[in-house]
């Protein structure tokens, strides 16, 4: 596997390489969520190349951005093994070098849900992400529905700037008791992990509801809600259930044609933890 440190290495690589490049970005901190983009990518002809950049404009002042998770050297063997093809690793000054003037928005979505509780969170996703592009110019963008407002995010904004890429949602990679894996889920002491399988519970029982034939939204989240409390978690940004595909919430709050989704951020501690899942029949 290459391991690209600059633009410059990155452009030399880029050269040599023809169509059919599959991009997967993350923050580091891999596990086997990430690994999964990475496998998905490679199910079509073509390289991979990864990226580890932990964004600095996308945490808030009072976020982990200094405490993040940085694990390059277990990274890079885990990727190595995975059969990436490449790794990018830039610095700060290699995906903001310019004046620092220009900001992707794509509002109001990313003021919705997560961007309530961050404010320039999904300014900071689509600015990096659209340098990331421009910079790869892979064919395919690899994202996990784990993230789902952020995936819903960049399909917007590569669909509103008509930018030359496609984008592939990966399902959820979870741990056996239903924890979606996330490079936070380090911060957990013992006890706020068993509280943390909360977040899945909610979900699945929110589901199990829709499938029984519940359709108002207000009594799905009071589903939800309940197996929250039960754990004892208390701290709940949102339990949102909105159309799948634009995230927008559903009229007169009842499930219609559209396929929902259910959406949950709670803190556990100090550790934010978000989840989701579709609720189609
Ligand atoms: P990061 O949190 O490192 O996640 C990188 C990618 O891995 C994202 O597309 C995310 O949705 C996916 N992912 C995380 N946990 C997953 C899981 N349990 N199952 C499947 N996929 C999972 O998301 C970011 O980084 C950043 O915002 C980024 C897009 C790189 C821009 O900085």
């Amino acid at each position: 596997m290459e391991l690209l440190t600059s633009r410059q290495a990155l452009q030399e690589w880029r050269r040599g390489v023809g169509e059919d490049l599959a991009f997967v970005p993350t923050m580091g901190a891999l596990h086997a969520g990430h690994l999964s983009l990475v496998e998905a990518a490679q199910q079509l002809p073509g390289r991979t190349i990864a990226s580890i950049f932990v964004n600095p404009t996308q945490f808030g002042p009072q976020e982990d951005f200094a405490r993040y998770p940085r694990t390059l050297e277990q990274d890079r063997e885990l990727l190595q093994d995975a059969g990436c093809d490449a790794l990018f690793v830039p610095s700060v000054a290699d995906i903001y070098a310019g004046s620092g003037q220009t900001r992707v928005q794509v509002e109001p979505l990313g003021s919705d849900l997560c961007g309530q509780f961050r404010p320039t969170h999904f300014q900071g996703v689509a600015t990096v992400v659209t340098v990331l592009l421009n910079l790869v110019r892979p064919d395919r963008l690899y994202l996990g529905q784990k993230d789902y407002q952020q995936l819903v995010v960049l399909r917007r904004l590569v669909e509103d700037l008509a930018l030359p890429v496609q984008v592939i949602g990966v399902p959820t990679v979870r741990e056996s008791d239903g924890l979606a894996l996330s490079s936070r889920n380090r911060y957990l002491s013992e006890a706020e992990r068993l509280q943390a399988c909360a977040v899945s519970q909610a979900l699945l029982a929110a589901q199990q509801a829709r499938r029984s034939g519940e359709r108002q939204v207000a009594a799905l989240q009071a589903v939800a809600h309940a197996v929250l409390q039960r754990y004892g978690v208390e701290k709940i940004d949102y339990i949102a259930v909105r159309d799948a595909e634009t995230l927008l919430e559903l009229p007169e709050g009842v499930v219609g044609a559209e396929d929902p989704v259910m959406l949950l951020a709670v803190r556990v501690g100090v550790t934010r933890l978000i989840d989701n899942l579709l609720l189609a029949l």
